[in-house]
This record gives C-alpha cells, sequence and structure tokens, in this order.
C-alpha cells in the first residue's frame, strides 16, 4: 500500500533474500525452525528459544528497509504502547545479527498460531459466507476498537497481516505488521476504518462476486467509497457497533 509522507514504503530492494538455513542459531538464544513468510520489509522465521524450547516469531529487516534501524524502533514502539491491546501481537526484544555480511535487525514477538486471513479465504474459494465474514469483521472490529479509543491505531490493516484461527465456533484474530505513519492520528484511525471494509470486501469474493452480496455486506462496503465510509464509520467501534445492531432483510 502506497501513501503520502515520504513514501516509507518505495523504492527498489537492493540485496539477496536472506534464505536462512533451519537449525542455525541466532544470537546464541535461538534456532531457526521455518520460514513463517516473506513480506515487503523482511522476512519472518519461527524460532525456538534454546533454554526453553519456547517458539517466537523473528523478523530480520531488510537494512535498505530499515535505515538507521528506524523502522524497527519504530515498529517495536509502537507495539510496546500498545501492549494492553491483546488483537496486537506482543513485541519482544530487538537483536543485532550478521547476515550477508551486513548488521541486520532481528525482531523477536509472539509467535501467533493460524493462517493469514488471505490463505482462509483462498482455501474456501475465494469467498466467505456473509454471516462469517461479518463475525470474523466483528472480531477484528472489536480487537481495534480500544486501540482506537485511545487515539491509536494499525496503519496497515489488509488480508495478508491478519492471522485467523478457529476455535468452535470462535474466531481467533491476531493483527501484525502495523505502521507508524508519523501523521495524523485521526486520518490514520478513518482510514484503518477504510481497509476493515476493503477485507470485509475481499472476503466476501472482492470485484467478481460483489455484484451477488446481499444488502447487509453493501451497506458497510459503500462500494468502497472513502468519504461514504467514513461518514458512515468513523471507527472500528462505530463499525462494531453496526455490526450488533444492523437488521437482516429476510
Ligand atoms: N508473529 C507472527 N506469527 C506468525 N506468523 C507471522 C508473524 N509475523 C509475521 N508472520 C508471517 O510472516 C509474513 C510477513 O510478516 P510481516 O510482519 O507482515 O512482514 P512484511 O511487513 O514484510 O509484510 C506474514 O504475512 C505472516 O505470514
Ligand atoms: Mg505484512
Amino acid at each position: 500500500m502506497i501513501r503520502e509522507l515520504d513514501d516509507p514504503k518505495g523504492g527498489e530492494r537492493l540485496s539477496e533474500r536472506f534464505d536462512i538455513p533451519t537449525g542455525r542459531t541466532i544470537a546464541g538464544k535461538y534456532q531457526v525452525n521455518s520460514l513463517l513468510g516473506v513480506g515487503w520489509e523482511g522476512e519472518v522465521y519461527l524460532v525456538e528459544e534454546l533454554q526453553t524450547g519456547i517458539e517466537r516469531a523473528a523478523k530480520f529487516f531488510y537494512p535498505e528497509r530499515n535505515v538507521k534501524n528506524r523502522r524497527a524502533n519504530n515498529f517495536a514502539k509502537k507495539l510496546h504502547r500498545n501492549r494492553h491491546h491483546h488483537i496486537l501481537v506482543q513485541y519482544l526484544h530487538q537483536e543485532r545479527v550478521k547476515l550477508q555480511g551486513h548488521d541486520v535487525t532481528c525482531l523477536v514477538s509472539e509467535f501467533i498460531e493460524g493462517q493469514i486471513l488471505t490463505d482462509y479465504i483462498k482455501n474456501r474459494d475465494n469467498s466467505l459466507e456473509s454471516y462469517e465474514a461479518l463475525s470474523i469483521l466483528w472480531e477484528i472490529c472489536s480487537g481495534l476498537e480500544p486501540v482506537h479509543q485511545a487515539g491509536e491505531y494499525h496503519g496497515d490493516l489488509h488480508t495478508d497481516n491478519i492471522l485467523i484461527r478457529r476455535q468452535g465456533i470462535h474466531f481467533h484474530i491476531k493483527l501484525i505488521d502495523s505502521f507508524d505513519w508519523k501523521d495524523s492520528r485521526s486520518k490514520n484511525v478513518r482510514q484503518d476504518v477504510v481497509d476493515l471494509v476493503r477485507v470485509l470486501y475481499d472476503m466476501v469474493g472482492g470485484r467478481d462476486r460483489y455484484s451477488e452480496v446481499g444488502p447487509e455486506i453493501k451497506g458497510i462496503c459503500c462500494g468502497l467509497k472513502t468519504s461514504l465510509i467514513n461518514k458512515k464509520f468513523k471507527n472500528a467501534g462505530q463499525l462494531r457497533s453496526h455490526l450488533d445492531s444492523f437488521l437482516w432483510e429476510y
């Protein structure tokens, strides 16, 4: 996602992928178990604490995407500020490690079990039933509601940054990879809401299926028109409240 500001997410990747081999020891503390995901700003591995066997997620930042360690530090501080909001991944600590001759920051956080929402949707023929999609959206909104109430925001909500795990009739949701935009918080709260609506749109099948979805979905998606969405819902709490009370047409 590209936004205004000094485009912290722009530019070319300069070096190779890290491709850290399984079994490698990191900072004398962790052993690398497997690759969890590759993103724009780095690679995330499942690691195991040598002393305890406890599993963690370790994100290794590509140096050119983490100039002066700014991104890793901002990310860590944002997660720390929001540590009481359990929908957001919990930050633990940072290490500096040598990879391919570079000093690389490795940010260690809790390991989230589950799958990214993108894969969850893909495994269901690219579209979820309205009720399931709305229930997942409710879960995300109710977790984000206190974050928005505190004047904070996620900053990069999309289906790759949402981890989902089912248990019984419940959906356990965690949000990873939040972004500190260093500009108006209220603007970013409103953008989070637009992004949440986009997540709903993606859950019910995106552009291919939008014409077939019911009025309860269209009433939220507003044809993805930002100004209409923000007129209806100013924060995650207002969207959650709508989900708690709208009337079905059948
Ligand atoms: N704490 C975590 N627990 C489990 N998987 C994770 C965790 N953090 C990241 N991942 C996986 O790694 C991928 C990339 O991580 P992310 O932090 O989103 O990096 P990027 O900013 O580069 O997109 C995610 O989409 C997810 O699959
Ligand atoms: Mg990501």
